[in-house]
């Protein structure tokens, strides 16, 4: 299968990516219990630098938006200098490397906020459980899990800090060698919280209409806006996922009033989680793609339980640009040559996703080494 859609170069913002294979955000949880990203990070980067552009794991903009333990952030100069040496690693290996900006909003525990009420914009409680620090005298293995708790509703104040925070996380993410931004809008996290209508039920100025309810979206775009030229800026979004207690009125809608402001802003891409086949996430009954499509002339990067020929399928027909790659990213450092070669893929040990070192992270081979 010569897969030639897949493996055609791309123009992003100046950028040209060899291929049309994105490496998705997959958070993994390697960085110093103060949120410092490590060697080890550089090196598993720098083993999937063929691919036309990664996105860097879920990078906290702010301590009160960090929920998980040993996530990176980049809100400090300590956590700025560590993310120098990955991106080094990255361009070294002949790669792109955008930052994944985040904020978990009402998904933060209380245990990693020394106990604060997170917030968010409605006082609605995230649906299920998630990994809570470990006690000191933790040695490995899994984390407990907590049930989400019920945030504090944020005030004019707290979303005026928040954006502020995303600026300041896109000043530190050029300071770190990036060579761009992905805002993540997506998997019910702060600004998905904000979007979706089932995780807000303000009445001021940033609930209600579509108009309110992206209204933070925007902001934050400003804010981001001011230091990373549009260009090199991507939003991920996932407005058909239901999990963890979202859900909205009419993702459709809402995924079109998010293409028209990343077409006025004129950003990079739109990267649209909507799987083609329900396992990460439930394949959507109503797929928005092609709604987005129509409103956004930038790059549409898709996502969600692709392989080659499928993505390589979805490209030709034009219904995007791009392709992202999560869950076989894990085993397969070498993702791109297994694809070109038709070779078969590694299946990942989900044991060592988020917990561990070395082990199930940087030790796959790739496929000429079996
Ligand atoms: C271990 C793991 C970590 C993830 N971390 C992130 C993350 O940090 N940011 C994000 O936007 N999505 C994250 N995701 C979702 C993936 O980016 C992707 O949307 C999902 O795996 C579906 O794509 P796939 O079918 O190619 O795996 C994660 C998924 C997995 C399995």
């Amino acid at each position: 299968m010569s897969l030639d859609s897949l493996f055609s170069p791309l123009d992003l913002g100046g950028l040209t990516l060899p291929n049309r294979v994105i490496m998705a955000p997959l958070t993994r949880a390697r960085a110093s219990v103060d949120n410092v990203p490590c060697a080890l990070m550089g090196q598993y980067y720098a083993q999937r630098a063929d691919c036309g552009l990664i996105v860097s794991e879920a990078t906290a903009v702010d301590p009160f938006g960090m929920g998980w333990y040993r996530v990176p952030g980049i809100w400090n100069d300590d956590q700025v200098r560590g993310w120098q040496g990955v991106t080094a690693a990255v361009h070294d290996a002949g790669g792109r490397i955008f930052a994944q900006l985040w904020h978990m909003g009402r998904l933060v525990l209380p245990d990693y906020i020394a106990g604060a009420q997170p917030i968010g914009p409605s006082a609605i409680a995230g649906v299920g459980e998630t990994m809570a620090p470990p006690s000191p005298d933790y040695s490995g293995g899994f984390l407990p899990m907590k049930p989400y708790v019920v945030p504090r509703e944020m005030t004019a104040e707290d979303i005026a800090q928040v954006i502020e925070a995303y600026g300041r996380g896109a000043v530190n993410a050029l300071r770190a060698g990036f060579d761009g931004v992905e805002i993540h809008a997506a998997n019910g996290y702060i600004i998905d919280q904000f979007l979706q209508s089932n995780s807000n039920h303000r009445n001021d100025a940033y609930g209600g209409s579509l108009a309110n309810r992206t209204r933070f979206l925007r902001e934050v775009l400003e804010a981001v806006t001011r230091s990373v030229p549009a260009s090199r800026v991507g939003i991920r979004i996932s407005p058909t996922s239901d999990r963890k207690g979202m859900g909205d009125e009419n993702p459709g809608a809402l995924a079109e009033a998010v293409a028209q402001i990343a077409q006025d802003f004129g950003i990079a891409y739109l990267h649209l989680i909507e799987p083609i086949a329900s396992g990460f996430m439930e394949k959507p009954e109503n797929p928005v793609i092609d709604r987005v499509r129509a409103l956004f002339g930038g790059v549409l990067v898709q996502n969600g339980s692709f392989d080659g020929a499928a993505a390589d399928a979805c490209i030709a027909a034009s219904k995007a640009d791009a392709v992202s790659f999560g869950r076989p990213y894990i085993a397969n450092p070498d993702l791109v040559t297994r694809m070109r070669n038709s070779l078969p893929l590694a299946q990942p040990n989900f044991d060592y996703a988020y917990v561990g070192e070395e082990k199930g992270y940087t030790d796959y081979p790739p496929a000429h080494a079996n």
